[in-house]
């Protein structure tokens, strides 16, 4: 190990997953970090530590009572050294003795002892997932400035279906490094701001097994919600069902239909300071709803569909002519989009809207680029093609420059 590399520590506590932190801890050294990691008593009984030390090319700390743990100043050391904590896989066990404070081993310990932010890869049981102890904890965490990585959803080492695998390694070591990126660049332009960001498609559901969907991956909404985060801001993200997996916000609240995105959108919007609507909200639901019972297929079918509300629409109504909240739109569209964009502006009385001809070269869904102006009451700024992260990095410039007219929502 070079001197001078960024120090993590890698807690790891005992789940099925705790094999997958060995790869967590190769991805970190990847990206240019030193890794000491930090076994719980019952992650061994998953892992051994020699993996850690082969990998890492440190001793793995194991106990707080290990010969030289405390005559030596190796752990305070690392507690002040440290960059950033990340816990993979964290149990509901770790997360509850973090939320409370109980320091009953070296892990809990390190954690009351450091100032270093802290990133959860949470990983259990479904039913233990969505427990409101569990729930109830990672919020106090959250509230205090931890990230979470969400767990995916999937077949459980447990035998049931559902959510609460650990997260990909990529994507745990990707969050732990954009986390110590942020505190490093710490531009921290949207600090005190909340920013509400949706992505994603929505689905509305035909009967038990169908549904009207759309493309969207959620990338671009993904992007703005990192790049929010980067710059100090708290982000709410509301997420329609993708497979691309959620960045680290402080509030992510999971959504299906778009009158569940209306719902959630709607109660969140009232104590932030910017919205930015990129979620691909269905315009069309079946108009008697879901059928309970699976559609038996006959001859030639019609489908009777009704318009969902506009959120965007209503955001512009509520703000009744208020500056706050700055709200920002997207405009997909086949063909060149500035004039309708610009109808739209006016339409829905709202600041920016982005708009992107999905037909473009390095435009649209499921691709990492895209390409879109920003149409404004103060004209149209064409961009080039881009990556999905500058793209969000010149709208979160625009956003601040309109915040930059009023006062935070909570200073
Ligand atoms: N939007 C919304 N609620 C809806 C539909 C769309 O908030 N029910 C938001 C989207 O998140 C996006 C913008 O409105 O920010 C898109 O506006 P929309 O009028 O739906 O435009 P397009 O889908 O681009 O085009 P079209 O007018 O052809 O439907």
């Amino acid at each position: 190990m070079a001197a001078g590399e960024p120090l993590i520590g890698l807690g790891v506590s005992g789940g099925i997953g705790a094999y997958k932190a060995v790869e967590v801890a190769r991805l970190l050294q990847r990206r240019g970090y030193a890794v000491q990691a930090i076994l719980t008593r019952n992650a061994r009984r998953f892992i051994g530590p020699l993996t850690f030390e082969a990998i890492t090319g440190r001793p793995v700390i194991t106990s707080q009572w290990s010969a030289g743990m405390n005559s030596d100043i190796e752990h305070i050391a690392l507690a002040a050294g440290m960059r950033a904590l990340v816990v993979a896989p964290a149990t509901a066990n770790i997360i509850g003795k973090f939320a409370n404070g109980i320091a009953d081993d070296f892990l809990s310990a390190l954690f009351l002892a450091t100032r270093a932010p802290l990133l959860l890869a949470p990983a259990m049981n479904t039913v233990m997932w969505q427990h409101p102890a569990v729930q109830d904890n990672l919020a106090r965490l959250v509230a205090r400035g931890a990230r979470i990585v969400d767990p995916g959803e999937g077949y459980l080492a447990c035998g049931w279906v559902g959510r609460g695998r650990l997260a990909g390694p990529d994507q745990i070591a990707d969050a732990a490094d954009r986390l110590v990126r942020s505190v490093d660049a710490a531009p921290a332009t949207l600090t005190g701001r909340r920013i509400l960001i949706t992505a994603g498609p929505t689905c509305e559901d035909l009967d038990p097994v169908r549904f009207l969907g759309n493309r969207s991956s959620g990338r671009m909404g993904f992007a703005l919600a990192d790049e929010a985060m980067r710059r100090g801001a708290s982000v709410h993200l509301v997420a329609g069902p993708t497979p691309v997996p959620t960045p680290a916000v402080s509030t992510l609240t999971r959504v299906r239909s778009a009158a569940e995105m209306h719902t959630a959108v709607m109660a969140a919007s009232r104590d932030v300071d910017a919205v930015i609507m990129s979620a691909a909200v269905a315009d069309y639901t079946p108009a008697s709803g879901a059928s309970s019972a699976k559609i038996e297929k006959s001859g030639a079918m019609t489908l009777a569909l009704e318009r969902t509300a506009d959120i965007l629409a209503d955001l512009g109504k509520a703000r009744c002519g208020a500056p706050m909240p700055v709200l920002v739109g997207f405009a997909a569209e086949t063909g060149p989009p500035e004039g309708r964009a610009a109808a739209k502006l006016k339409q829905k009385d709202v600041d920016l809207i982005v708009a992107n001809d999905l037909t473009a070269t390095g435009a649209g869904f499921d691709v990492e680029t895209n390409q879109v102006t920003l149409v404004s009451a103060s004209g149209n700024v064409p961009l080039p093609v881009m990556s999905k992260a500058d793209v969000a990095s010149a709208i979160l410039d625009r956003v601040e420059a309109l915040l930059s007219a009023v006062p935070a929502v909570r200073a």
